[in-house]
């Protein structure tokens, strides 16, 4: 979590960083800062809260061809001023920002730092006061910043200016992303690409443990020993106008809507011109030779892994587990002979996915990597890539990865039950396109969301959603996407479950949201709303065509009943969209979270 930007060229830095920052305010948002190095020294300003706090801040005469900034999500220390970045060594000569967690800080400060006091309480003021440490020992910035980063432990991406040298960026990275931007005389840092799309689109990546020499004509990068290492810049696809709201309020609201056409999307780069299923033939064979699938994944990718092992056992038999990244990097359970590991990761960066990944590749077992950001540390590590082409999602709360994550989940699942000579139950690539039109039918149906948020959720303390099989997990999801944006609470329960304990909670006027398209599960599922309701609940039931009642409060359009979650989401993300924004809540960038959740 937290962005970071730098810019050095000809252009005033300031304007660049704080655009930059902007779009980057996903990774964190509770203070931002900028530094600008001019001909007389370093001029910085920072503020707690949002980037528009800090812009409001800012002397409109500061000026500097060279700038550094920083929006953050507080992992050491609260949000406040004197934590904001960037900080200061002691005589004023270093000024850095850093995204990551510095395990060993307080070793550190006891080791070298004994006599400093610091300003704030971070980790990263180690770093910045450890260069110091070591230039004042004789030794140059490079060397300084080179052994202060060998002596870190942990996730690090940093950017340093140096008041005795102004015409140099000093970068590092591990483990937390970090790109460098290359331009016609000026280049520029940054967490992603979306930050720095109006300099440039050409990038070069950095990988763990270099450093990187930035001026306005040259990008030198270095491993932490010296050793030079050469590399191409790529070129990134991503248009600014994919990370604008346009005439849309939220970038949620944007996202939901854009989902039909992600799954169009989705089928064009599936297709072959034959129209069969265009896949690498080794992600086929990895999947053929492998005895068992373990899909790990957080959050909402989570829950489109929980849909993604019913569709490979089901269709192609083949078994899967599913695991929380977080729990089975320090809980391994027992693996099989030939495990194939998934990792489904929207940003690609989670840090407790990543986790797991090192832990793999040590093992030697292979991995495939579902995501939206083929260039993302995920991707670039596992040995398989499959994107998931939703554009950029910029919303907190994810929307359209989850649907492109199930769609190329479902494509995968076909594709494997064929290579096995089974016959899937649905042709993955036409049920899409129903989906995408199914999709397209629930978004136009805005008033009626909004009504059902009103009606249910204004005032609400709490909120309760049941399931059985499939929409199970849907719900899991329905709640997730409610509690994160609206801060109702709310939980997603297999209807058979209410009764062993849950049910406690119902009072006069619950809401309860069923969703019900499993025809198998039907009646048990109508059951157990009526249970609710005979205690007092609110129920609002949303079902399919197949499994419609009188009274039924949304009815989706039909699809194939092995993929329902792809269709009956879209109410749930509206009503949570409509609830948030009813209850004044800031929907696009909820409180205490942050997109891409590169910490532990
Ligand atoms: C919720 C949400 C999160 C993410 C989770 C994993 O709306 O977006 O739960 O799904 O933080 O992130 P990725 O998919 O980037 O690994």
């Amino acid at each position: 979590m937290c962005g970071i930007v730098g810019y050095i060229g000809d252009d005033q830095a300031k304007d660049i960083l704080i655009q930059g920052l902007k779009k980057l305010e996903y990774r964190g948002y509770d203070s931002a800062g900028i530094a600008l190095l001019e001909e007389s020294g370093v001029d910085f300003y920072k503020e707690k809260g949002r980037i528009s706090a800090l812009e409001e801040a800012i002397d409109d005469n500061a000026a500097g061809n060279i700038g550094i900034g920083h929006t953050r999500w507080a992992t050491h220390g609260v949000p406040s001023r004197q934590n904001a970045h960037p900080h200061q060594s002691r005589n004023k000569r270093f000024t850095l920002v850093h995204n990551g967690v510095i395990e060993n800080y307080r070793k550190l400060k006891e080791k070298y730092l004994s006599e400093v006091d610091l300003n704030s309480e971070t980790d990263t003021e180690v770093i910045v006061q450890l260069i110091e440490h070591f230039t004042n020992q004789g030794k140059t910035t490079e060397e300084s910043f080179r052994q202060t980063l060998s002596l870190l432990h942990g996730s690090y991406a940093i950017a340093l200016l140096d008041n005795e040298d102004k015409e140099t960026i000093y970068v590092g990275k591990n483990k937390s992303p970090l790109l460098i931007g290359v331009g016609k005389g000026e280049n520029v840092v940054a967490s992603d690409t979306m930050a720095m799309l109006s300099v440039t689109k050409d990038f070069l990546e950095i990988m763990d443990e270099e450093v990187v020499l930035v001026t306005k004509n040259s990008v030198q990068i270095k491993q932490l020993d010296g050793t030079t290492v050469d590399r191409n810049t790529f070129t990134t696809d991503i248009d600014e106008s994919d990370t604008e709201k346009g005439t849309y309020n939220h970038f949620m609201l944007k996202e939901i809507d854009e989902q039909p056409f992600v799954i169009r999307n989705i089928i064009q780069k599936y297709q072959n011109e034959n129209g069969d299923i265009k896949l690498e033939p080794e992600i086929r064979s990895a999947i053929r030779e492998a005895d068992r699938l373990y899909i790990i994944a957080a959050g909402t990718s989570y829950h489109a892994g929980l849909v993604a092992k019913e569709l490979m056992e089901k269709e192609a038999k083949i078994p899967t587990e599913v695991h929380i990244a977080s729990e089975f990097l320090y809980n391994e359970p027992l693996l099989s002979k030939k495990p194939l590991f998934i990792f489904i990761s929207q940003s690609g960066e989670t840090a407790d996915c990543r986790g797991v990944l090192v832990n793999v590749k040590k093992h030697g077992f292979p991995s495939l990597t579902i995501t939206n950001v083929p260039g993302s540390t995920l991707s670039r590590e596992a040995d398989f890539t499959l994107h998931t082409y939703a554009g950029p999602e910029i919303a907190v709360a994810s929307t359209k990865a989850y649907t492109a994550q199930m769609a190329v989940l479902s494509i995968l699942a076909m594709d494997s039950a064929r290579a096995k000579g089974i016959d899937a139950r649905f042709n993955a690539m036409q049920e899409l396109g129903l989906i995408a039109n199914a999709m397209e039918a629930l978004c136009d149906q805005k008033d009626k969301m909004e009504q059902i948020a009103r009606d249910y959720m204004y005032d609400t303390r709490n909120c309760f959603f049941i399931g059985r099989a499939l929409d199970y997990h849907v719900v899991l999801e329905g709640a997730l996407k409610l509690k994160e944006i609206s801060y109702i609470q709310a939980e997603g329960f297999a209807g058979g479950e209410l009764k062993h304990g849950t049910i406690a909670l119902i009072e006069e006027g619950t809401p309860v949201v069923a969703v019900v398209t499993q025809p198998h599960v039907n009646g048990n599922i109508r059951g157990n709303v009526q249970e609710v309701i005979a205690r007092g609940a609110n129920a609002c039931i949303i079902s399919t065509e197949a499994t419609e009642e009188k009274g039924d409060h949304i009815v989706l359009p039909e699809v194939h009943e092995c993929l329902t979650p792809l269709v009956s989401i879209i109410p749930l993300q509206l009503i949570a969209y409509y609830a948030a924004l009813h209850r004044d809540c800031d929907v696009d960038k909820p409180r205490n979270l942050a997109k891409s959740v590169t910490v532990e």
